[in-house]
C-alpha cells in the first residue's frame, strides 16, 4: 500500500493541505498531479501559517521529494514566487524539488484571457481564480501548448510561441477590446525563467516509478475536488482538469496498478468558492454563522465561501467516482455551538425524492436538499486525541456521515495543528 492518493470530496478547500501534511511525516515522495496556482492549500506548522499554491504540502518536512507532475500547468512566476516564499521561513528546496518535463506552461496571455473571458460572460461566469489555468488547458489538449520541456528547444520553442503570442492577440484584440502582448518581451522572459527553471526539470514519472518499485511511501496530492472535475463536476461550473482518482494516475505517469489507498478529505459541512449550484447552500444567518465560525475565505482569492450544510448525495457519488477506501473528517471543531446540524441525504428534484447526483446543470440547479437535523454539542473539540474524547453527540454525527458516505471514516481533524488530528 505505498502510494495513496488524497482528493478533495467537494468543491475544494476540505483540507487537503493539512491532510498531506500530516501524512507527509511517513512518506519520501509526494507530488502534485493537476491543477495549478488556483489551488491554495493551508498547513499550520506550530505559529507559521504555510498557504501553498503549486509546491506539494509534502515541502515542509525536509526530509520528503516533491514533485511537480506532468498534469499540473506551471505559471513559472508563481513557482518562484513560492520557491521564495518557503526561502524567507529557512525552507530549502534545492535537490528535492522538481518539475515535470512535460508539464505544460502558463503564459501571461493564459491569465489575461482566463480575467478577460470572465468579464465577457458577465453574471455567467464561473467564478475563476484568474490563473490561467481554463487556458492553458485548452491549448494543451489543442495541442498548441508549450511544455517544460520545450523551453529548452530554442528554434521550437520561439515558432510555437510566436503562433501562440500572435493568436491570443487576435483573441485580446479582436473579442476583448484589450492591447496586444509583445512576443519578443514574452519571448525574452521565457528564456530568463527558462535558466532559472532548469535545475527542477526531471522525468518526474521515472522519479515515481522507481520509488513505487522500491517499496517507497508516496502520496499523490489532488488539487480543487471531486465535484470541480472538468468530467464529473458541476459543469460548466468547474475547474479545468481531474482532480478525482482517475487523474493521480494520467497526471503523474504511475500506473493505476502503483495505486494502494484512496483517501477522500470531506469537510463536514460544505463550501463552494465561485459560480454554480449548491444544493445545500445555507443563504441565511447559519451559512453567516458557519463562514464566521470556519473562517471561510479563499486561500487563493481571498473571497468569501459559499457554505451550506453536508452534503451526503454528492459525498455519496464522490465516494464512488473516486473509490475512496477511507475519508479524513476536517472542522468537525467548526460545529461546536450549533444545538442542531443539518445533513442532507436526498435531493428533491420536481418534487420527487432523488438521491441522485444530476448531470444536466439544469436538474442540479433545481435540485433542493431534503435537511434531516441532528442533535449538535457545545463543547470545544480542539483537544480530543481520540474518538471517544468527543461529546457523544459529534461521535454520532461522524458515524451518521460515515453511514451516509458507506465509507469509513478513518481521520476526524479538530483544529488547524498538525496534532489536531484523530485516527480511528
Ligand atoms: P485545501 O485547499 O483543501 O488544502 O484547504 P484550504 O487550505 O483551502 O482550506 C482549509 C482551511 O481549513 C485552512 O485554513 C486550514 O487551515 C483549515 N483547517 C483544516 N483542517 C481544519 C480543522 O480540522 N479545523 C479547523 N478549524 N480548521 C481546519
Ligand atoms: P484547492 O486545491 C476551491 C474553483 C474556482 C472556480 C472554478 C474554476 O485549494 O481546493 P479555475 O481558476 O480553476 O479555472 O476556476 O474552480 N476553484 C477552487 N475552489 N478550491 C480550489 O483549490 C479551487 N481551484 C479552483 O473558484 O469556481
Ligand atoms: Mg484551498
Amino acid at each position: 500500500m505505498s502510494v495513496k492518493v488524497i482528493i478533495g470530496a467537494q468543491w475544494g478547500d476540505e483540507g487537503k493541505g493539512k491532510l498531506v501534511d500530516y501524512l507527509s511525516e511517513h512518506t519520501e515522495i509526494v507530488a502534485r498531479y493537476q491543477g495549478g496556482a488556483n489551488a491554495g492549500h493551508t498547513v499550520h506548522v506550530k505559529d507559521k501559517k504555510y498557504v501553498l499554491h503549486l509546491i506539494p504540502g509534502g515541502i515542509l518536512r525536509p526530509e520528503v521529494i516533491c514533485l511537480i507532475g506532468n498534469g499540473v500547468v506551471v505559471y513559472p512566476e508563481a513557482f518562484f514566487e513560492e520557491v521564495g516564499f518557503l526561502a524567507t521561513h529557512d525552507i530549502s528546496v534545492k535537490d528535492r524539488l522538481f518539475i515535470s518535463e512535460r508539464a505544460h506552461v502558463i503564459f501571461p496571455y493564459h491569465k489575461l484571457v482566463d480575467q478577460a473571458s470572465e468579464e465577457v460572460l458577465k453574471s455567467k461566469k464561473i467564478g475563476t481564480t484568474g490563473k490561467g489555468i481554463g487556458p492553458a488547458y485548452v491549448d494543451k489538449f489543442h495541442r498548441s501548448g508549450i511544455r517544460v520541456t520545450d523551453l529548452y528547444d530554442e528554434s521550437r520553442l520561439e515558432d510555437v510561441l510566436k503562433e501562440n503570442v500572435d493568436q491570443k492577440n487576435s483573441l485580446l484584440v479582436d473579442s476583448f477590446g484589450r492591447p496586444p502582448l509583445n512576443y519578443r518581451e514574452i519571448l525574452s522572459k521565457t528564456h530568463e525563467f527558462a535558466q532559472k527553471l532548469e535545475p527542477f526539470v526531471a522525468d518526474t514519472s521515472e522519479i515515481l516509478y522507481n520509488g513505487w518499485k522500491s517499496g517507497r511511501n508516496i502520496l499523490l496530492e489532488g488539487a480543487q475536488g471531486c465535484l470541480l472535475d472538468i468530467d464529473f463536476g458541476s459543469y460548466p461550473y468547474v475547474t479545468s482538469s481531474n482532480p478525482t482518482s482517475g487523474g493521480s494516475v494520467i497526471g503523474t505517469g504511475l500506473p493505476p496498478t502503483a495505486i494502494g489507498e484512496i483517501i477522500g478529505v470531506v469537510k463536514a459541512y460544505t463550501t463552494r468558492v465561485g459560480s454554480g449550484p449548491f444544493p445545500t447552500e445555507c443563504l441565511d444567518d447559519i451559512g453567516e454563522r458557519l463562514r464566521a465560525q470556519g473562517n471561510e475565505f479563499g486561500a487563493t482569492t481571498g473571497r468569501p465561501r459559499r457554505c451550506g450544510w453536508f452534503d451526503g448525495v454528492a459525498m455519496r457519488y464522490a465516494a464512488r467516482i473516486n473509490g475512496f477506501h477511507s475519508l479524513a473528517l476536517t472542522k468537525l471543531d467548526v460545529l461546536t455551538g450549533f444545538e442542531k446540524i443539518g445533513v442532507c441525504r436526498n435531493y428533491r428534484i420536481g418534487g420527487e425524492a432523488s438521491d441522485k447526483f444530476p448531470a444536466a446543470g439544469r436538474l442540479l440547479e433545481e435540485s433542493t436538499a431534503e435537511i434531516e437535523m441532528l442533535d449538535g454539542w457545545e463543547e470545544n473539540l480542539s483537544q480530543s486525541k481520540r474518538f471517544s474524547d468527543l461529546p457523544g453527540t459529534a461521535r454520532k454525527y461522524v458515524q451518521a456521515l460515515e453511514e451516509i458516505s458507506d465509507v469509513p471514516i478513518k481521520y476526524v481533524s479538530v483544529g488547524v495543528e498538525r496534532d489536531q488530528i484523530i485516527t480511528r
